[in-house]
């Protein structure tokens, strides 16, 4: 069903994809259970813009990801739950027991009043009920913002206040490594300023002792015991909202990347069962939490609708050890496995003997995703991991492309290390100049943009469409703008170069630098703050925060412990930045704008080559800032 199996057949798909992209899709489309077919297959103009696809058409996602294999895969495993802690036992999952508890955990928001086009906030730790949540969400119709269970309870209440959610899921706590994260105190906090909050269901996890309050929380497993595993799905309009997903782009707070049901499911699935060669009976793990877009993608849904074993993890890659993964992907006999390049090079620097122990001779693809992958971790990932004969999938994309985008198809594309390669059927890149010019050939570089829908692409940003207007197709009109650099080789294959706005990517997340400018200048010493982003050899990039204060700290340990804790509090530990320098002046045009350019260059430590600072209001203190990096 809907797979490529050769290099001729992508081609083939590729050019049809091109030529006659309604058709296309719908062929796809065909393979699923429609409550009812679509009249229409694609309405789309890049201006407003206005993007719907099978117009018209009524489903339910998780129809077609569980009900649908109840015949044919009832007693297979859909998901393997594997705990932080190795001496916790896995839990296994069929798709008849997964379906069971969805209907269940649905009837568990309807009867704390959820109900169709509500948006319920799920803060979780990476149990089976965060998966289990966002299904029950879809189930019935409401609209689920899931939040990364490592931010703070400032960013959790941005996000709860910005989508006004009513029910909001979380835990008592939640395990990471050797943390215990205090998760219902968080959401207690958060919830002091979230009015549109009326009900808190809340997982027992760890037993951690936390306070219920009368009429808002309720414990879950109390309410399960008051309903029964049935319940229908509610019917869908195609272009019905399926979730949203907050995230970070170069100004404002993060912004809620909205995505519908039906062209998100079929992209979702398509994108799946190519990319990852998926073949029936494969166990597929993604290291990935549900908090982040390649959870809810390459998890929840695009394995659950190809019917796959999808392994979840609760811990950390280094918990109890190093070989953690290793372990994991042995016990469970994974054949596709799925990472970060942050994890990857964390990894190889702990050392082989972390590695050797394990036969990994399961693994029959490899992927990455997040950021690009750099040489060095790509051979180490071939060579020690896929022992050679793995094909590593680099896998471009984004939250709002809600699924991948570049990326060869797992032993079919030639690879080559550190390129994301081809274009997946249906998508078409192009490379602009900073005119907005197309640049045409190969061996070119430029801004990649997208010049023609996708079924899962991005349909507006939560209660702001102007937001999404100006941020993805204003600045070259008629495209979708990615933020992404990217060289197109003489094979015509793609590398993404990384970010060309003032997004900073750490670890394979990704922060506007003004929100942690926002947060830092929070700090009561703190006049004014300069972030960019620095190469760093195991995140990617790291943080550099330049800060005027008012005054210098005499203790700087101290001042940078605070300064930690501040940004801890405003977003979450994932922002702290790798190193804080103080200046008394940052390098601002005539017009108050910084250049930072500049601070880029001394973050990486160049000194000579900072273009011209002809135009600076005060040039002299670029002098001070070379001299404070100890250049
Ligand atoms: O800069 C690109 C980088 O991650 C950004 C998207 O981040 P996010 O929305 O958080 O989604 C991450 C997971 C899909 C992109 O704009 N990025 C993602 N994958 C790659 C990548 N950069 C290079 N190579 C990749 N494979």
């Amino acid at each position: 069903m809907n797979k490529i199996n050769s290099l001729k057949e992508y081609k083939e798909e590729y050019r049809k994809s091109i030529d006659n992209p309604e058709a296309f899709w719908s062929k796809k489309a065909e393979s699923f259970t429609w409550k009812k077919k679509w009249e229409k297959v694609l309405n789309w103009e890049f201006e407003t813009p206005q993007v719907e696809w099978f117009i018209g058409g009524q489903l339910n996602i998780t129809e077609n990801c569980l009900d649908r294999h109840l015949d044919t895969k009832g007693e297979h495993i859909a998901i393997i739950w594997e705990p932080n802690d190795p001496n916790e036992d896995t839990v296994r999952i069929t798709y008849k027991e997964l379906h069971k508890r969805v209907c269940s955990f649905a009837n568990v928001l309807k009867r704390n009043g959820g109900k169709k086009g509500d948006r319920i906030c799920l803060y979780m730790p990476m149990t089976p009920e965060l998966a289990i949540a966002t299904l029950a969400c879809a189930r019935i119709g409401a609209i689920h913002s899931v939040v990364f269970a490592g931010f703070s309870a400032r960013s959790l209440e941005d996000r709860i206040n910005d989508a006004t959610c009513n029910i909001i899921v979380t835990a008592d706590g939640g395990y990471r490594g050797a943390k215990t994260i205090e998760l219902k105190h968080i959401v207690d906090k958060a919830l002091e300023t979230c009015p549109s909050i009326e009900k808190s269901i809340v997982l027992k996890r760890t037993g951690g002792k936390v306070t219920m309050k009368s009429g808002r929380d309720v414990w879950l497993h109390e309410e399960l015991e008051h309903v029964n595993d049935i319940c229908p799905a509610e019917t869908m309009e195609s272009e019905d909202a399926l979730f949203v997903l907050y995230t970070s782009g170069s100004t404002g707070k993060p912004k809620g990347v909205v995505h519908t049901c039906g062209g998100y499911m079929v992209y979702a699935e398509y994108s799946f069962r190519n990319v990852f060669q998926y073949k029936d009976g494969d166990v597929y793990w993604c290291t990935a939490d549900i908090g982040w877009i390649t959870g809810h993608t390459y998890i929840v849904y695009g394995p659950l609708l190809s019917g796959a074993t999808t392994v979840m993890f609760e811990g950390v890659p280094t918990y109890p050890d190093s070989g953690r993964f290793w372990e994991i992907c042995d016990k469970h006999q994974v054949n596709l496995f799925y990472t970060a390049p942050t994890a990857i090079r964390a990894l190889q620097a702990c050392g082989k003997e972390f590695v050797n122990p394990y036969k990994l001779t399961s693994l029959r693809v490899l992927g990455s995703v997040g950021e690009p992958i750099n040489e060095e971790a790509w051979h180490w990932y071939n060579d020690e991991i896929g022992k050679g004969k793995c094909p590593i999938v680099d896998t471009w994309w984004q939250t709002e492309t809600g699924g991948i985008m570049i990326s060869p198809l797992a032993g079919i594309t030639k690879l080559k290390p550190s390129y994301a390669t081809l274009p997946l059927p249906g998508v078409q890149p192009c490379l602009v100049d900073s005119d907005g010019h197309e640049i045409e050939g190969n061996d070119v570089q430029g801004n990649l943009c997208i010049k023609f829908p996708w079924p899962s692409m991005i349909r507006t940003t939560y209660g702001d469409h102007e937001r999404c207007k100006q941020v993805y197709f204003s600045t070259y009109p008629g495209k979708y703008f990615t933020g992404d650099g990217c060289r197109r080789d003489e094979d015509g294959y793609y590398r993404i170069t990384g970010r060309v706005d003032d997004v900073i990517n750490v670890s394979g997340h990704r922060f506007g630098t003004a929100e942690i400018e926002a947060a830092i200048d929070e700090h009561e010493n703190v006049v004014e703050t300069a972030v960019v982003g620095y190469p760093h050899d195991i995140k990617g990039q790291g943080i550099y925060a330049y800060a005027i204060c008012h005054n210098v700290p005499t203790d700087m340990e101290a001042f940078v412990v605070e300064v930690n804790k501040t940004v801890v509090e405003i977003i979450g530990p994932i922002a702290k930045p790798d190193k804080i320098q103080i200046v008394m002046g940052l390098p601002k045009t005539r017009s108050g704008k910084i250049m930072r350019r500049i601070l880029r260059k001394v973050a990486e430590g160049e000194v000579t080559n900072l273009g011209d600072t002809s135009t600076l209001l005060d040039p002299s203190v670029v002098a001070d800032i070379i001299k404070g990096a100890g250049l």
